[in-house]
């Protein structure tokens, strides 16, 4: 099956330590079995047979022999007892330590499979292309890298490293049975079938069940993730009560679907129990036999009696791993199903590397759509190096995406981009996003030092004074040294709160530091008060100067200045030219203008 394979890959760098796990297991086993055969000596000494051990068991009486021989005292019943209750102490103290090796190993071979697990789905997902994350709720992807790497892992927990165990006992166990009577060995080994076939429908099912359920989990996580970053919208607009039901909505499937799988996998350990008495009583009855017969000393029978129950619990576990694999098999389909999206790089066929550009960035006839919904249509465009473009028109027009083509977050239906007469497809991703900066109307702000955020992601390549140089062109200077520990205040989720504008001037001075020759400005001033505003555009005055720009602003006063104005409405472009020309012509713009100038 491809799927454990697939995990299997995972599993190879940590070989050594699989097969640490395995021999550790299988020599406690061994000791286990070695000290529970001398329940033969014992019990041939207690009820006074004629031999203690018994013959005729080839390795094996040979093994009672070496073991128990030397202790066997002729005549004293009490001090050969002890003897053999000595060995059998110390068997099972060594046994022990076996175990105990065997399961430190499992467990950091586990662990560090999960790490592997969620380091690569981690690394994965950060690759894909951004229609995969607007398709995907956000909870669902919290619910695959956090839960879905664990619930993966229990495959080697459960099933993998209990498995080998339970094999091994099962196969000492059945060497053992066999070498004392081969026919009721194997009347005993009937139960091994009958389980398998008994369990196998109920196992089935079950790999479904979990599959759905961990979706039901992904939207439990969902809707918490939904409610927690949109907390503002759910109280003002008392939304309380309606995420109270979403959320038991949610919650309660959840748990039908859980009591649903475990009624039925609850099912297998009592069909296990059931169908083992049975061979058990069938021994008992055939056994009692060959003690009548003389052709087995009642102590022997005792012993193989004790030892086929004792082949139930590792069988019983046995045939449930497959019930605890699906569920592992279930969430590790699910991760295996992240890991199949081809990342931006896969589907990449760009080959050219660029270091800037010298003439212009041009849409012609650029076209795209959401499926079957066209959300810009005919798109032509040339921005000259050095100009600002400016987009206006409504929202949903298709003005984030059209800028979102540039960096190739998403690429056009139809159509093509050309950066100095190039298909932007023809370049590689990293070298195209290089070029361009963004800044957007959401500032995130990362859990880090405003040095480290200013410089995200590329903290030793800039030196401290190009980066306060940066917050000084962004009009953040001032405030930054006003923080508790200035540049080396800690911002974002668990640090210091700050104001929209200032967030925004962070933003700027990001996008100076690494200094794009082509900018993207989505609304970057809409959610500003005036005073921030006349910082903030001061500072984006700056961050315009010598760069292509594209700037989406709802206050013409931003775009009153830019070298072409183009009017978006439902995705098409309706009308184009400068500020002045766009009032002449008195159709959408000059609306808007006027709209704007009647306000205070
Ligand atoms: N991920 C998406 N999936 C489907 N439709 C989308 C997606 N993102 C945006 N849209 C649709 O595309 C249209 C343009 O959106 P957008 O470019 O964000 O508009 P604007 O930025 O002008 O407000 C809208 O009708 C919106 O519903
Ligand atoms: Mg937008």
């Amino acid at each position: 099956m491809p799927l454990y394979r697939r995990l299997l890959a995972f599993l190879r760098p940590h070989w050594w330590r699989l097969v640490g796990n395995v021999v550790c297991n299988v020599i406690g086993t061994a000791l286990d079995g070695a000290a529970f055969i001398l329940l033969i000596p014992f019990l041939n000494t207690l009820l006074g047979a004629d031999q203690v051990v018994p013959g005729g068991m080839g390795w094996l009486s040979r093994l009672m022999n070496a073991l128990v021989l030397p202790f066997i005292v002729a005549g004293d019943k009490r001090s050969s007892l002890l003897g053999v209750i000595g060995v059998m102490l110390v068997l099972v103290v060594i046994k022990n330590v076996f175990l105990w090796m065997g399961g430190q190993i499992g467990a950091s071979l586990q662990e560090r499979l999960t790490r592997d697990l969620r380091d690569t789905v981690f690394h994965h997902m950060q690759r894909l292309p951004l229609g995969w994350f607007s398709r995907t709720k956000t909870g669902q992807i919290m619910a695959r890298i956090l839960t879905d790497t664990e619930q993966a892992k229990a495959i080697l927990a459960e099933v993998f490293a209990r498995s080998v165990m339970n094999l091994s006992q099962i196969i000492v166990t059945i060497v053992i049975l066999v070498r004392i009577s081969p026919r009721l060995a194997l009347i005993s080994l009937v139960i091994a079938p009958l389980i398998t076939a008994v369990i196998q429908p109920i196992l089935r099912t079950l790999r479904t069940g979990h599959r759905t359920l961990r979706n039901e989990y992904g939207e439990i996580t969902s809707v918490l993730q939904e409610v927690i970053s949109g907390v503002r919208l759910v109280k003002s607009f008392q939304g309380e009560p309606y995420e109270d039901k979403r959320f038991s909505a949610a919650s309660g499937n959840y748990t039908r679907g859980m009591i649903r799988i475990t009624r039925l996998s609850l099912l297998s350990g009592p069909l296990t129990e059931i169908l083992g008495t049975v061979v058990a009583m069938m021994v008992l009855w055939f056994g009692a036999e060959l003690v009548f017969s003389k052709h087995m000393e009642g102590g022997t029978l005792l012993t193989f009696m004790t030892l086929v129950m004792r082949l139930l619990p590792p069988l019983k576990q046995l045939s449930q791993a497959p019930t605890t694999g699906q569920q592992s098999l279930a969430a590790a389909e699910r991760l295996f199903e992240v890991l199949d999206q081809p990342t931006e790089a896969q589907t990449d066929h760009g080959t050219r590397d660029v270091a800037g550009f010298t003439g212009a960035l041009a849409f012609e006839q650029v076209s795209f759509s959401y499926g079957d919904e066209p959300v810009l249509q005919d798109i032509s465009l040339t921005a000259r190096r050095g100009e600002v473009v400016a987009l206006v028109g409504s929202s949903g027009a298709g003005k984030s995406t059209l800028v979102d083509l540039i960096p190739r977050f998403i690429e056009p239906t139809n159509g093509r981009i050309t950066l100095d007469g190039i298909d932007t497809r023809e370049l590689t991703l990293p070298s195209l996003r290089a070029l361009t900066g963004i800044v957007s109307q959401d500032t995130v702000l990362f859990n880090d030092t405003v040095r480290a955020n200013i410089a995200y992601g590329a903290a030793g390549r800039y030196t401290e004074a190009q980066v306060e140089a940066a917050a000084r062109a962004a009009n953040a200077h001032a405030f930054i040294e006003a923080l508790p520990d200035g540049y080396n205040t800690v911002l974002g989720e668990r640090g210091t709160r700050l104001s929209g504008g200032q967030r925004q001037r962070i933003a700027i001075a990001r996008a100076l530091l690494t200094d794009p020759p082509i900018l993207i400005l989505d609304e970057a001033t809409s959610a500003l008060d005036t005073e921030s505003e006349r910082l903030v555009q001061d500072a984006i005055d700056r961050l315009l100067a010598g760069r292509t720009v594209f700037v989406i602003a709802h206050r013409l006063s931003t775009i009153a200045n830019a070298s072409q104005i183009l009017v978006l409405d439902k995705g098409a472009v309706i009308e184009r030219g400068t500020h002045p020309e766009l009032l002449a012509l008195g159709g959408a713009y000059a609306r808007l203008a006027g709209l704007q100038r009647a306000e205070p």
